[in-house]
């Protein structure tokens, strides 16, 4: 049945983004209230956005009746006003709150405004963290798996309404439950399985205008905890059959189910692969913690090394030893300077659990009283680890360099853990085979991508060789592009770049330029000549003989490469006479 549609258009106070609702019925008794948040361009870590989000709610009518989650703050009047056309807010009985992240979270108190007398079913960190965000009272349940949630029998359609709930923690925050409705078999995850894409569709109709966003959504938020991934998987897999998943961003998933759920299995498989571990710690809602840990996380996943985001406050004090204990690495934040007894007796339980043998790095959390990171930084040298990137310090509130420095921090970091294990697997390669692949030649490129954030630029550089035109109309190539790469990030679908074609006897300073080490969230680009806006994808460099503005339109994946196919927009030659400078290998096991 369907309950409506409206499509309404709320320009925001600068009249620039579009915010629109969408209202419609998922199920028996069931309705969802999508906030569509058209423009969005920066959500968490280093997101990019290229296809906004949306915050997805939903109304479950039964005998009594509960909402789960809300909205963002900016959808406050529109999200109300559709609620109230849904249901009197005084006949909410119950709201469950899958997580307190605030783009779901934001609405919760206007809501108890209206009904203070509504229950809130959530976990119990999810709770501890609303009594500190709402500065109210309110009635509450914390809820665990196993524990249900029954809002009897709908008069009109008789069907009961019984809802279980399973613990997800740390996807993608530490207080996350689902729900799963036995009356309608709809399961309600919020952030896991979601994505940032916003559309009129309602559900996934098309996978492929989507699975491009699901799995970098995945890479960012789900990766870096692929255990609990896991977890969550099992748990979920216990359950009678789901027709349908409710997700808290994108569109609802149900036409599609298995291959959602079996990307998630995979993925989440593959990155159980090696035994080497770097434990990322953070403190949940504190500064830009979640954020900045979430990139560092990103970043060490690139370097296909497992990552374990450890949420500092939430943990129990022997998991946190052992968390520690057996990690490869740590990856620690600056602390509050007057840290409460809890969070006290955490960082003691981290030092102390810390090793000699164990690679350590330090980052500013940005929050308002932030222990000084050379503080950090002296407490851990005195325990005599070894330091896994320079202090990762952060002045300003953290901006998309800031992320992208993280994230690059992150990558260095995973290459040092899994430095041995590459070369012995280089070495023992076939011998002649590698002899024959090294037989392929190709051109000698730089890729160059720059991408607006806000006021600033991001950008970055690589030297390429694996090059080649894969279609004539339109014109388009493929790049393979190693996964833990810095520029990776900048060539997502629908992004663009540019391919500098180098020239024979003349590419030399180029090539040291570009293949120097460079630190994370270093410019690459100081002291080379090149022109900024010629391309729409990035720099032009003075010396290239030829250059391509590409943008990315399919990601194929392979064991440690993305096959980027991109469609040529634009191109020029500087120089008709010269010749395209010509890489010659002798093993195919190196570039
Ligand atoms: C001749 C040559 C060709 C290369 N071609 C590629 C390539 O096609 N794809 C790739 O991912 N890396 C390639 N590389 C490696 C990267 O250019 C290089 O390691 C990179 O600039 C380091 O950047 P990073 O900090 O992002 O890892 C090549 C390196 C050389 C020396």
């Amino acid at each position: 049945m369907k309950i409506n549609d409206s499509e309404k258009t709320a320009r925001d106070p600068q009249g620039k983004a579009r915010l629109s609702l969408q209202c419609n019925s998922i199920g028996e008794d069931t309705t969802t209230i999508r906030s569509l948040d058209w423009d969005r361009s920066r959500f968490d870590i280093e997101f990019g956005l290229r296809n906004g989000t949306t915050y997805n709610s939903f109304l479950i009518q039964g005998q009594k009746n509960a909402l789960i989650d809300t909205s963002h703050q900016k959808f406050k009047a529109d999200w109300l006003n559709e609620l109230k056309k849904q249901i009197d807010p005084l006949l909410i009985n119950y709201l469950i709150v899958s997580h307190t992240e605030p783009d779901h979270s934001g609405l919760i108190g206007d809501l108890l405004e209206l009904n203070p007398n509504i229950e809130i079913h959530a976990s119990k960190v999810a709770i501890k963290f609303l009594e500190n965000q709402l500065h109210r009272s309110f009635k509450s349940q914390a809820v665990k798996s196993g524990d249900y949630l029954n809002l009897g029998t709908n008069k009109s359609t008789g069907i009961e309404h019984n809802i279980e709930f399973i613990s997800a923690p740390n996807l993608h925050w530490p207080d996350t439950i689902f729900s799963f409705d036995h009356g309608t078999n709809i399961l309600y995850t919020c952030d896991a399985f979601g994505m940032h894409y916003c559309s009129n569709d309602m559900y996934d109709l098309y996978p492929k205008n989507i699975e491009s966003d699901f799995r970098f959504y995945y890479d960012c938020l789900m990766g870096p905890n692929s255990r609990s991934v896991i977890q969550a998987l099992k748990r979920i897999g216990k359950l009678p059959s789901i027709e349908t998943i409710a997700v808290g961003h994108g569109p609802i998933l149900k036409n599609h189910l298995s291959l959602w759920l079996e990307n998630y299995q995979k993925w989440s498989t593959q990155n159980n692969k090696g035994s080497k571990y770097v434990a990322v710690c953070y403190i949940s809602q504190y500064g830009f913690c979640d954020q900045l840990s979430q990139a560092i996380a990103h970043g060490i996943g690139k370097a296909e090394t497992q990552v374990q985001l450890v949420d500092i406050q939430g943990s129990d004090l022997q998991e946190l030893s052992a968390l520690i204990g057996e990690a490869n690495a740590v990856v620690i934040p600056t602390w509050p300077s007057e840290p409460d007894a809890d969070l006290q007796r955490s960082i003691g339980t981290i030092l102390a659990a810390l090793k000699k043998s164990q690679w350590v790095g330090a980052y500013d959390a940005y929050g308002k009283s932030d222990e000084p990171i050379d503080v950090v930084v002296n407490q851990l040298q005195s325990l005599g680890q070894k330091e896994a990137f320079q202090p990762l310090r952060v002045k300003k509130t953290p901006d998309g360099n800031i992320f992208q420095q993280f994230e690059e921090a992150g990558t260095d970091l995973g290459q040092i853990l899994n430095r041995k294990e590459n070369i012995i697997a280089i070495k023992n390669l076939d011998g002649e085979l590698t002899k024959a692949m090294g037989r392929i030649s190709g051109g000698l490129y730089v890729i160059t991508a720059s991408q607006k954030d806000g006021e600033n630029k991001r950008r970055s550089a690589m030297i390429a060789s694996w090059v080649s035109q894969a279609s004539f109309e339109p014109p388009g190539l493929t790049v393979a592009v190693a996964k833990d790469r810095a520029i990776e990030a900048l060539m997502q679908v629908g992004d663009r770049f540019v391919v500098n074609i180098l020239k024979e006897n003349n590419y030399q300073p180029l090539l040291r330029q570009f293949l120097k080490r460079f630190p994370p969230g270093a410019d690459r680009f100081q002291g080379v000549e090149y022109f900024e806006d010629l391309a729409k994808g990035g720099p032009v460099l003075s010396d290239a003989l030829a250059f391509l503005g590409c943008q990315v339109k399919q990601r194929l994946e392979t064991s440690d490469h993305w096959i980027i196919y991109a469609v040529v927009e634009e191109g020029k030659v500087s120089d008709a006479e010269a010749k395209t400078a010509v890489h010659h290998r002798k093993v195919g096991s190196n570039y």
